[in-house]
């Protein structure tokens, strides 16, 4: 298995490019499977996850091509449905493939899914997706781990309240509402802005969404959708995580390509601790000020609050601040598990439940360390970058899944870190 190993203690300096949104990137993919007509996605990330869901697509029947000079545009073609199943062995890889369900069902009036397991970051349950989906008119059953869809008569427009704030369930009852008989709402929606970049591409598809970026959607259903070119949006979470590998490493960062308004409490909280941002004309630039930063407390909350998938990030920024931070993660039950990891780096920080306490330390010291998800492995590169001695990380699976050359990024901008192969 591949390993990063990483000789901390290097001010980073230069420039980074932001990649397309994964989590735009993924949706935006499924999304094809409404239309009998070519969608074409430019700035798509290169990364793991986007090919494990093309895996999934392509077993449904979605031709799928990369431009040969760039991976960066991909067009999915779902001219027919070759099968409405898809099977654990693909789902298992990529949760976000649950959400190919409500697009079947809206096309083919059949669809069976494996339930997606557990993973490392909490239970992660589709009880929303599935109540949305019933409301729409499907029946689902689970069945030896499958979700098993049908809707004889086709989905038809209904008012839903989604009991909590889902990412994924607004995201799967706006694509399956795009197809429904009739208007449907979405009420205590998410707001997150690749919903809104979802939404647009729908739209351009001949979908009738409004309000995709507040909290209640209102979606008139068509008959048809056609297909479209769109643009994936820029990754907040990656623009977050490089302007923290600044602030973690007293350097200075340009994330071109990035927009700074996606990240607004994110930058604040940044701000607050000492780090300086600057909205240029061609992305965000973060440059760690001079001095110690400042302990700064955080919550995590849907957007437009504070990203829990910063979270892990922010924490290893405080490592080495001055003062006590209060990290309190409020989406996920169990995201605190690159906590025993900077522990063995020399960090100070307790855990009870939900909340994290890090006392800052002067400096974090190199270490071997291993994590279970991605963006808790990303804040262990940044807490490799920021300590002396070498860092090396296990399990650099997790990180392809969402940072596209993470290591090249990183290196152009002087830090001191590389790929090794077993
Ligand atoms: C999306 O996950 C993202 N994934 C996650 O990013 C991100 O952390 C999360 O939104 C929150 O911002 C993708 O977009 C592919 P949710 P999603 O439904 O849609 C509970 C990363 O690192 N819930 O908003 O799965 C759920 O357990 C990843 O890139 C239910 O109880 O998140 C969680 O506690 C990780 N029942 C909360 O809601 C449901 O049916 C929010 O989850 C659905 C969710």
């Amino acid at each position: 298995m591949d390993k990063i190993a990483i000789e901390g203690g290097i001010p980073l300096k230069g420039e980074i490019a932001i990649a397309g949104a994964k989590n735009a990137a993924l949706k935006l993919m499924v999304a094809s499977l409404l239309s009998e007509s070519p969608v074409t996605l430019e700035n798509m990330p290169a990364v793991a996850d986007v090919e494990a869901l093309r895996g999934v697509l392509e077993n449904l029947g979605v031709a799928v091509a990369d431009e040969v000079e760039s991976r960066r545009v991909m067009t999915l073609h779902a001219a027919s449905i070759a099968s409405t199943t898809a099977p654990y062995d693909l789902v298992r890889k990529m949760r976000a493939s649950v959400l190919v369900l409500g697009p079947l069902l809206a096309r083919c009036r059949e669809a069976t899914v494996s339930l997606p397991g557990g993973c490392a970051i909490g239970a992660r349950p589709v009880d929303i997706h599935i109540l949305g989906l019933e409301a729409l008119g499907a029946e689902i059953g689970l069945e030896d781990g499958h979700l098993h869809g049908r809707a004889p008569d086709g989905l038809s427009g209904a008012d839903i309240t989604l009991p909590r704030i889902s990412v994924g369930a607004t995201e799967h009852l706006m694509m399956a509402a795009a197809l429904a008989r009739g208007a449907t709402t979405l009420r205590n929606a998410a707001r997150e802005p690749e919903i809104a970049d979802l939404a647009a591409c729908l739209n351009a598809m001949g979908a009738e969404i409004d309000g995709a970026g507040a909290d209640t959607i209102r979606i008139r259903g068509v008959e048809r959708l056609d297909g479209a070119t769109h643009g994936v949006l820029p990754d907040r979470i990656e623009t977050g995580t490089y302007a923290m590998a600044a602030a973690a490493t007293d350097g200075e960062i340009e994330m071109t390509g990035a927009s700074a308004a996606h990240l607004a409490e994110t930058l604040e909280a940044l701000e607050a601790a000492g780090v300086e941002i600057s909205d240029t004309n061609r992305g965000v630039t973060a440059r760690r000020a001079n001095g110690r930063l400042a302990a700064v407390d955080i919550e995590t909350r849907p957007y437009p609050g504070f990203a829990t998938d910063l979270q892990a990030q922010f924490m290893a920024v405080m490592a080495t601040a001055e003062g006590q931070s209060h990290i309190q993660e409020t989406i996920f039950e169990n995201r605190f598990m690159h906590v025993p990891e900077l522990l063995r780096m020399g960090a100070d920080i307790r855990v009870h439940g939900g909340s994290a306490i890090v006392n800052g330390v002067e400096r974090l010291l190199g270490a071997p360390v291993m994590a279970t998800d991605l963006r808790a492995s990303v804040c262990l590169v940044l807490a490799g970058l920021a300590a002396r001695g070498e860092t090396v990380v296990n399990r650099v699976y997790h990180l392809d899944r969402g940072y596209e050359r993470l290591v090249d990024k990183l290196a152009a901008c002087g830090a001191r870190i590389e790929r090794r192969t077993a």
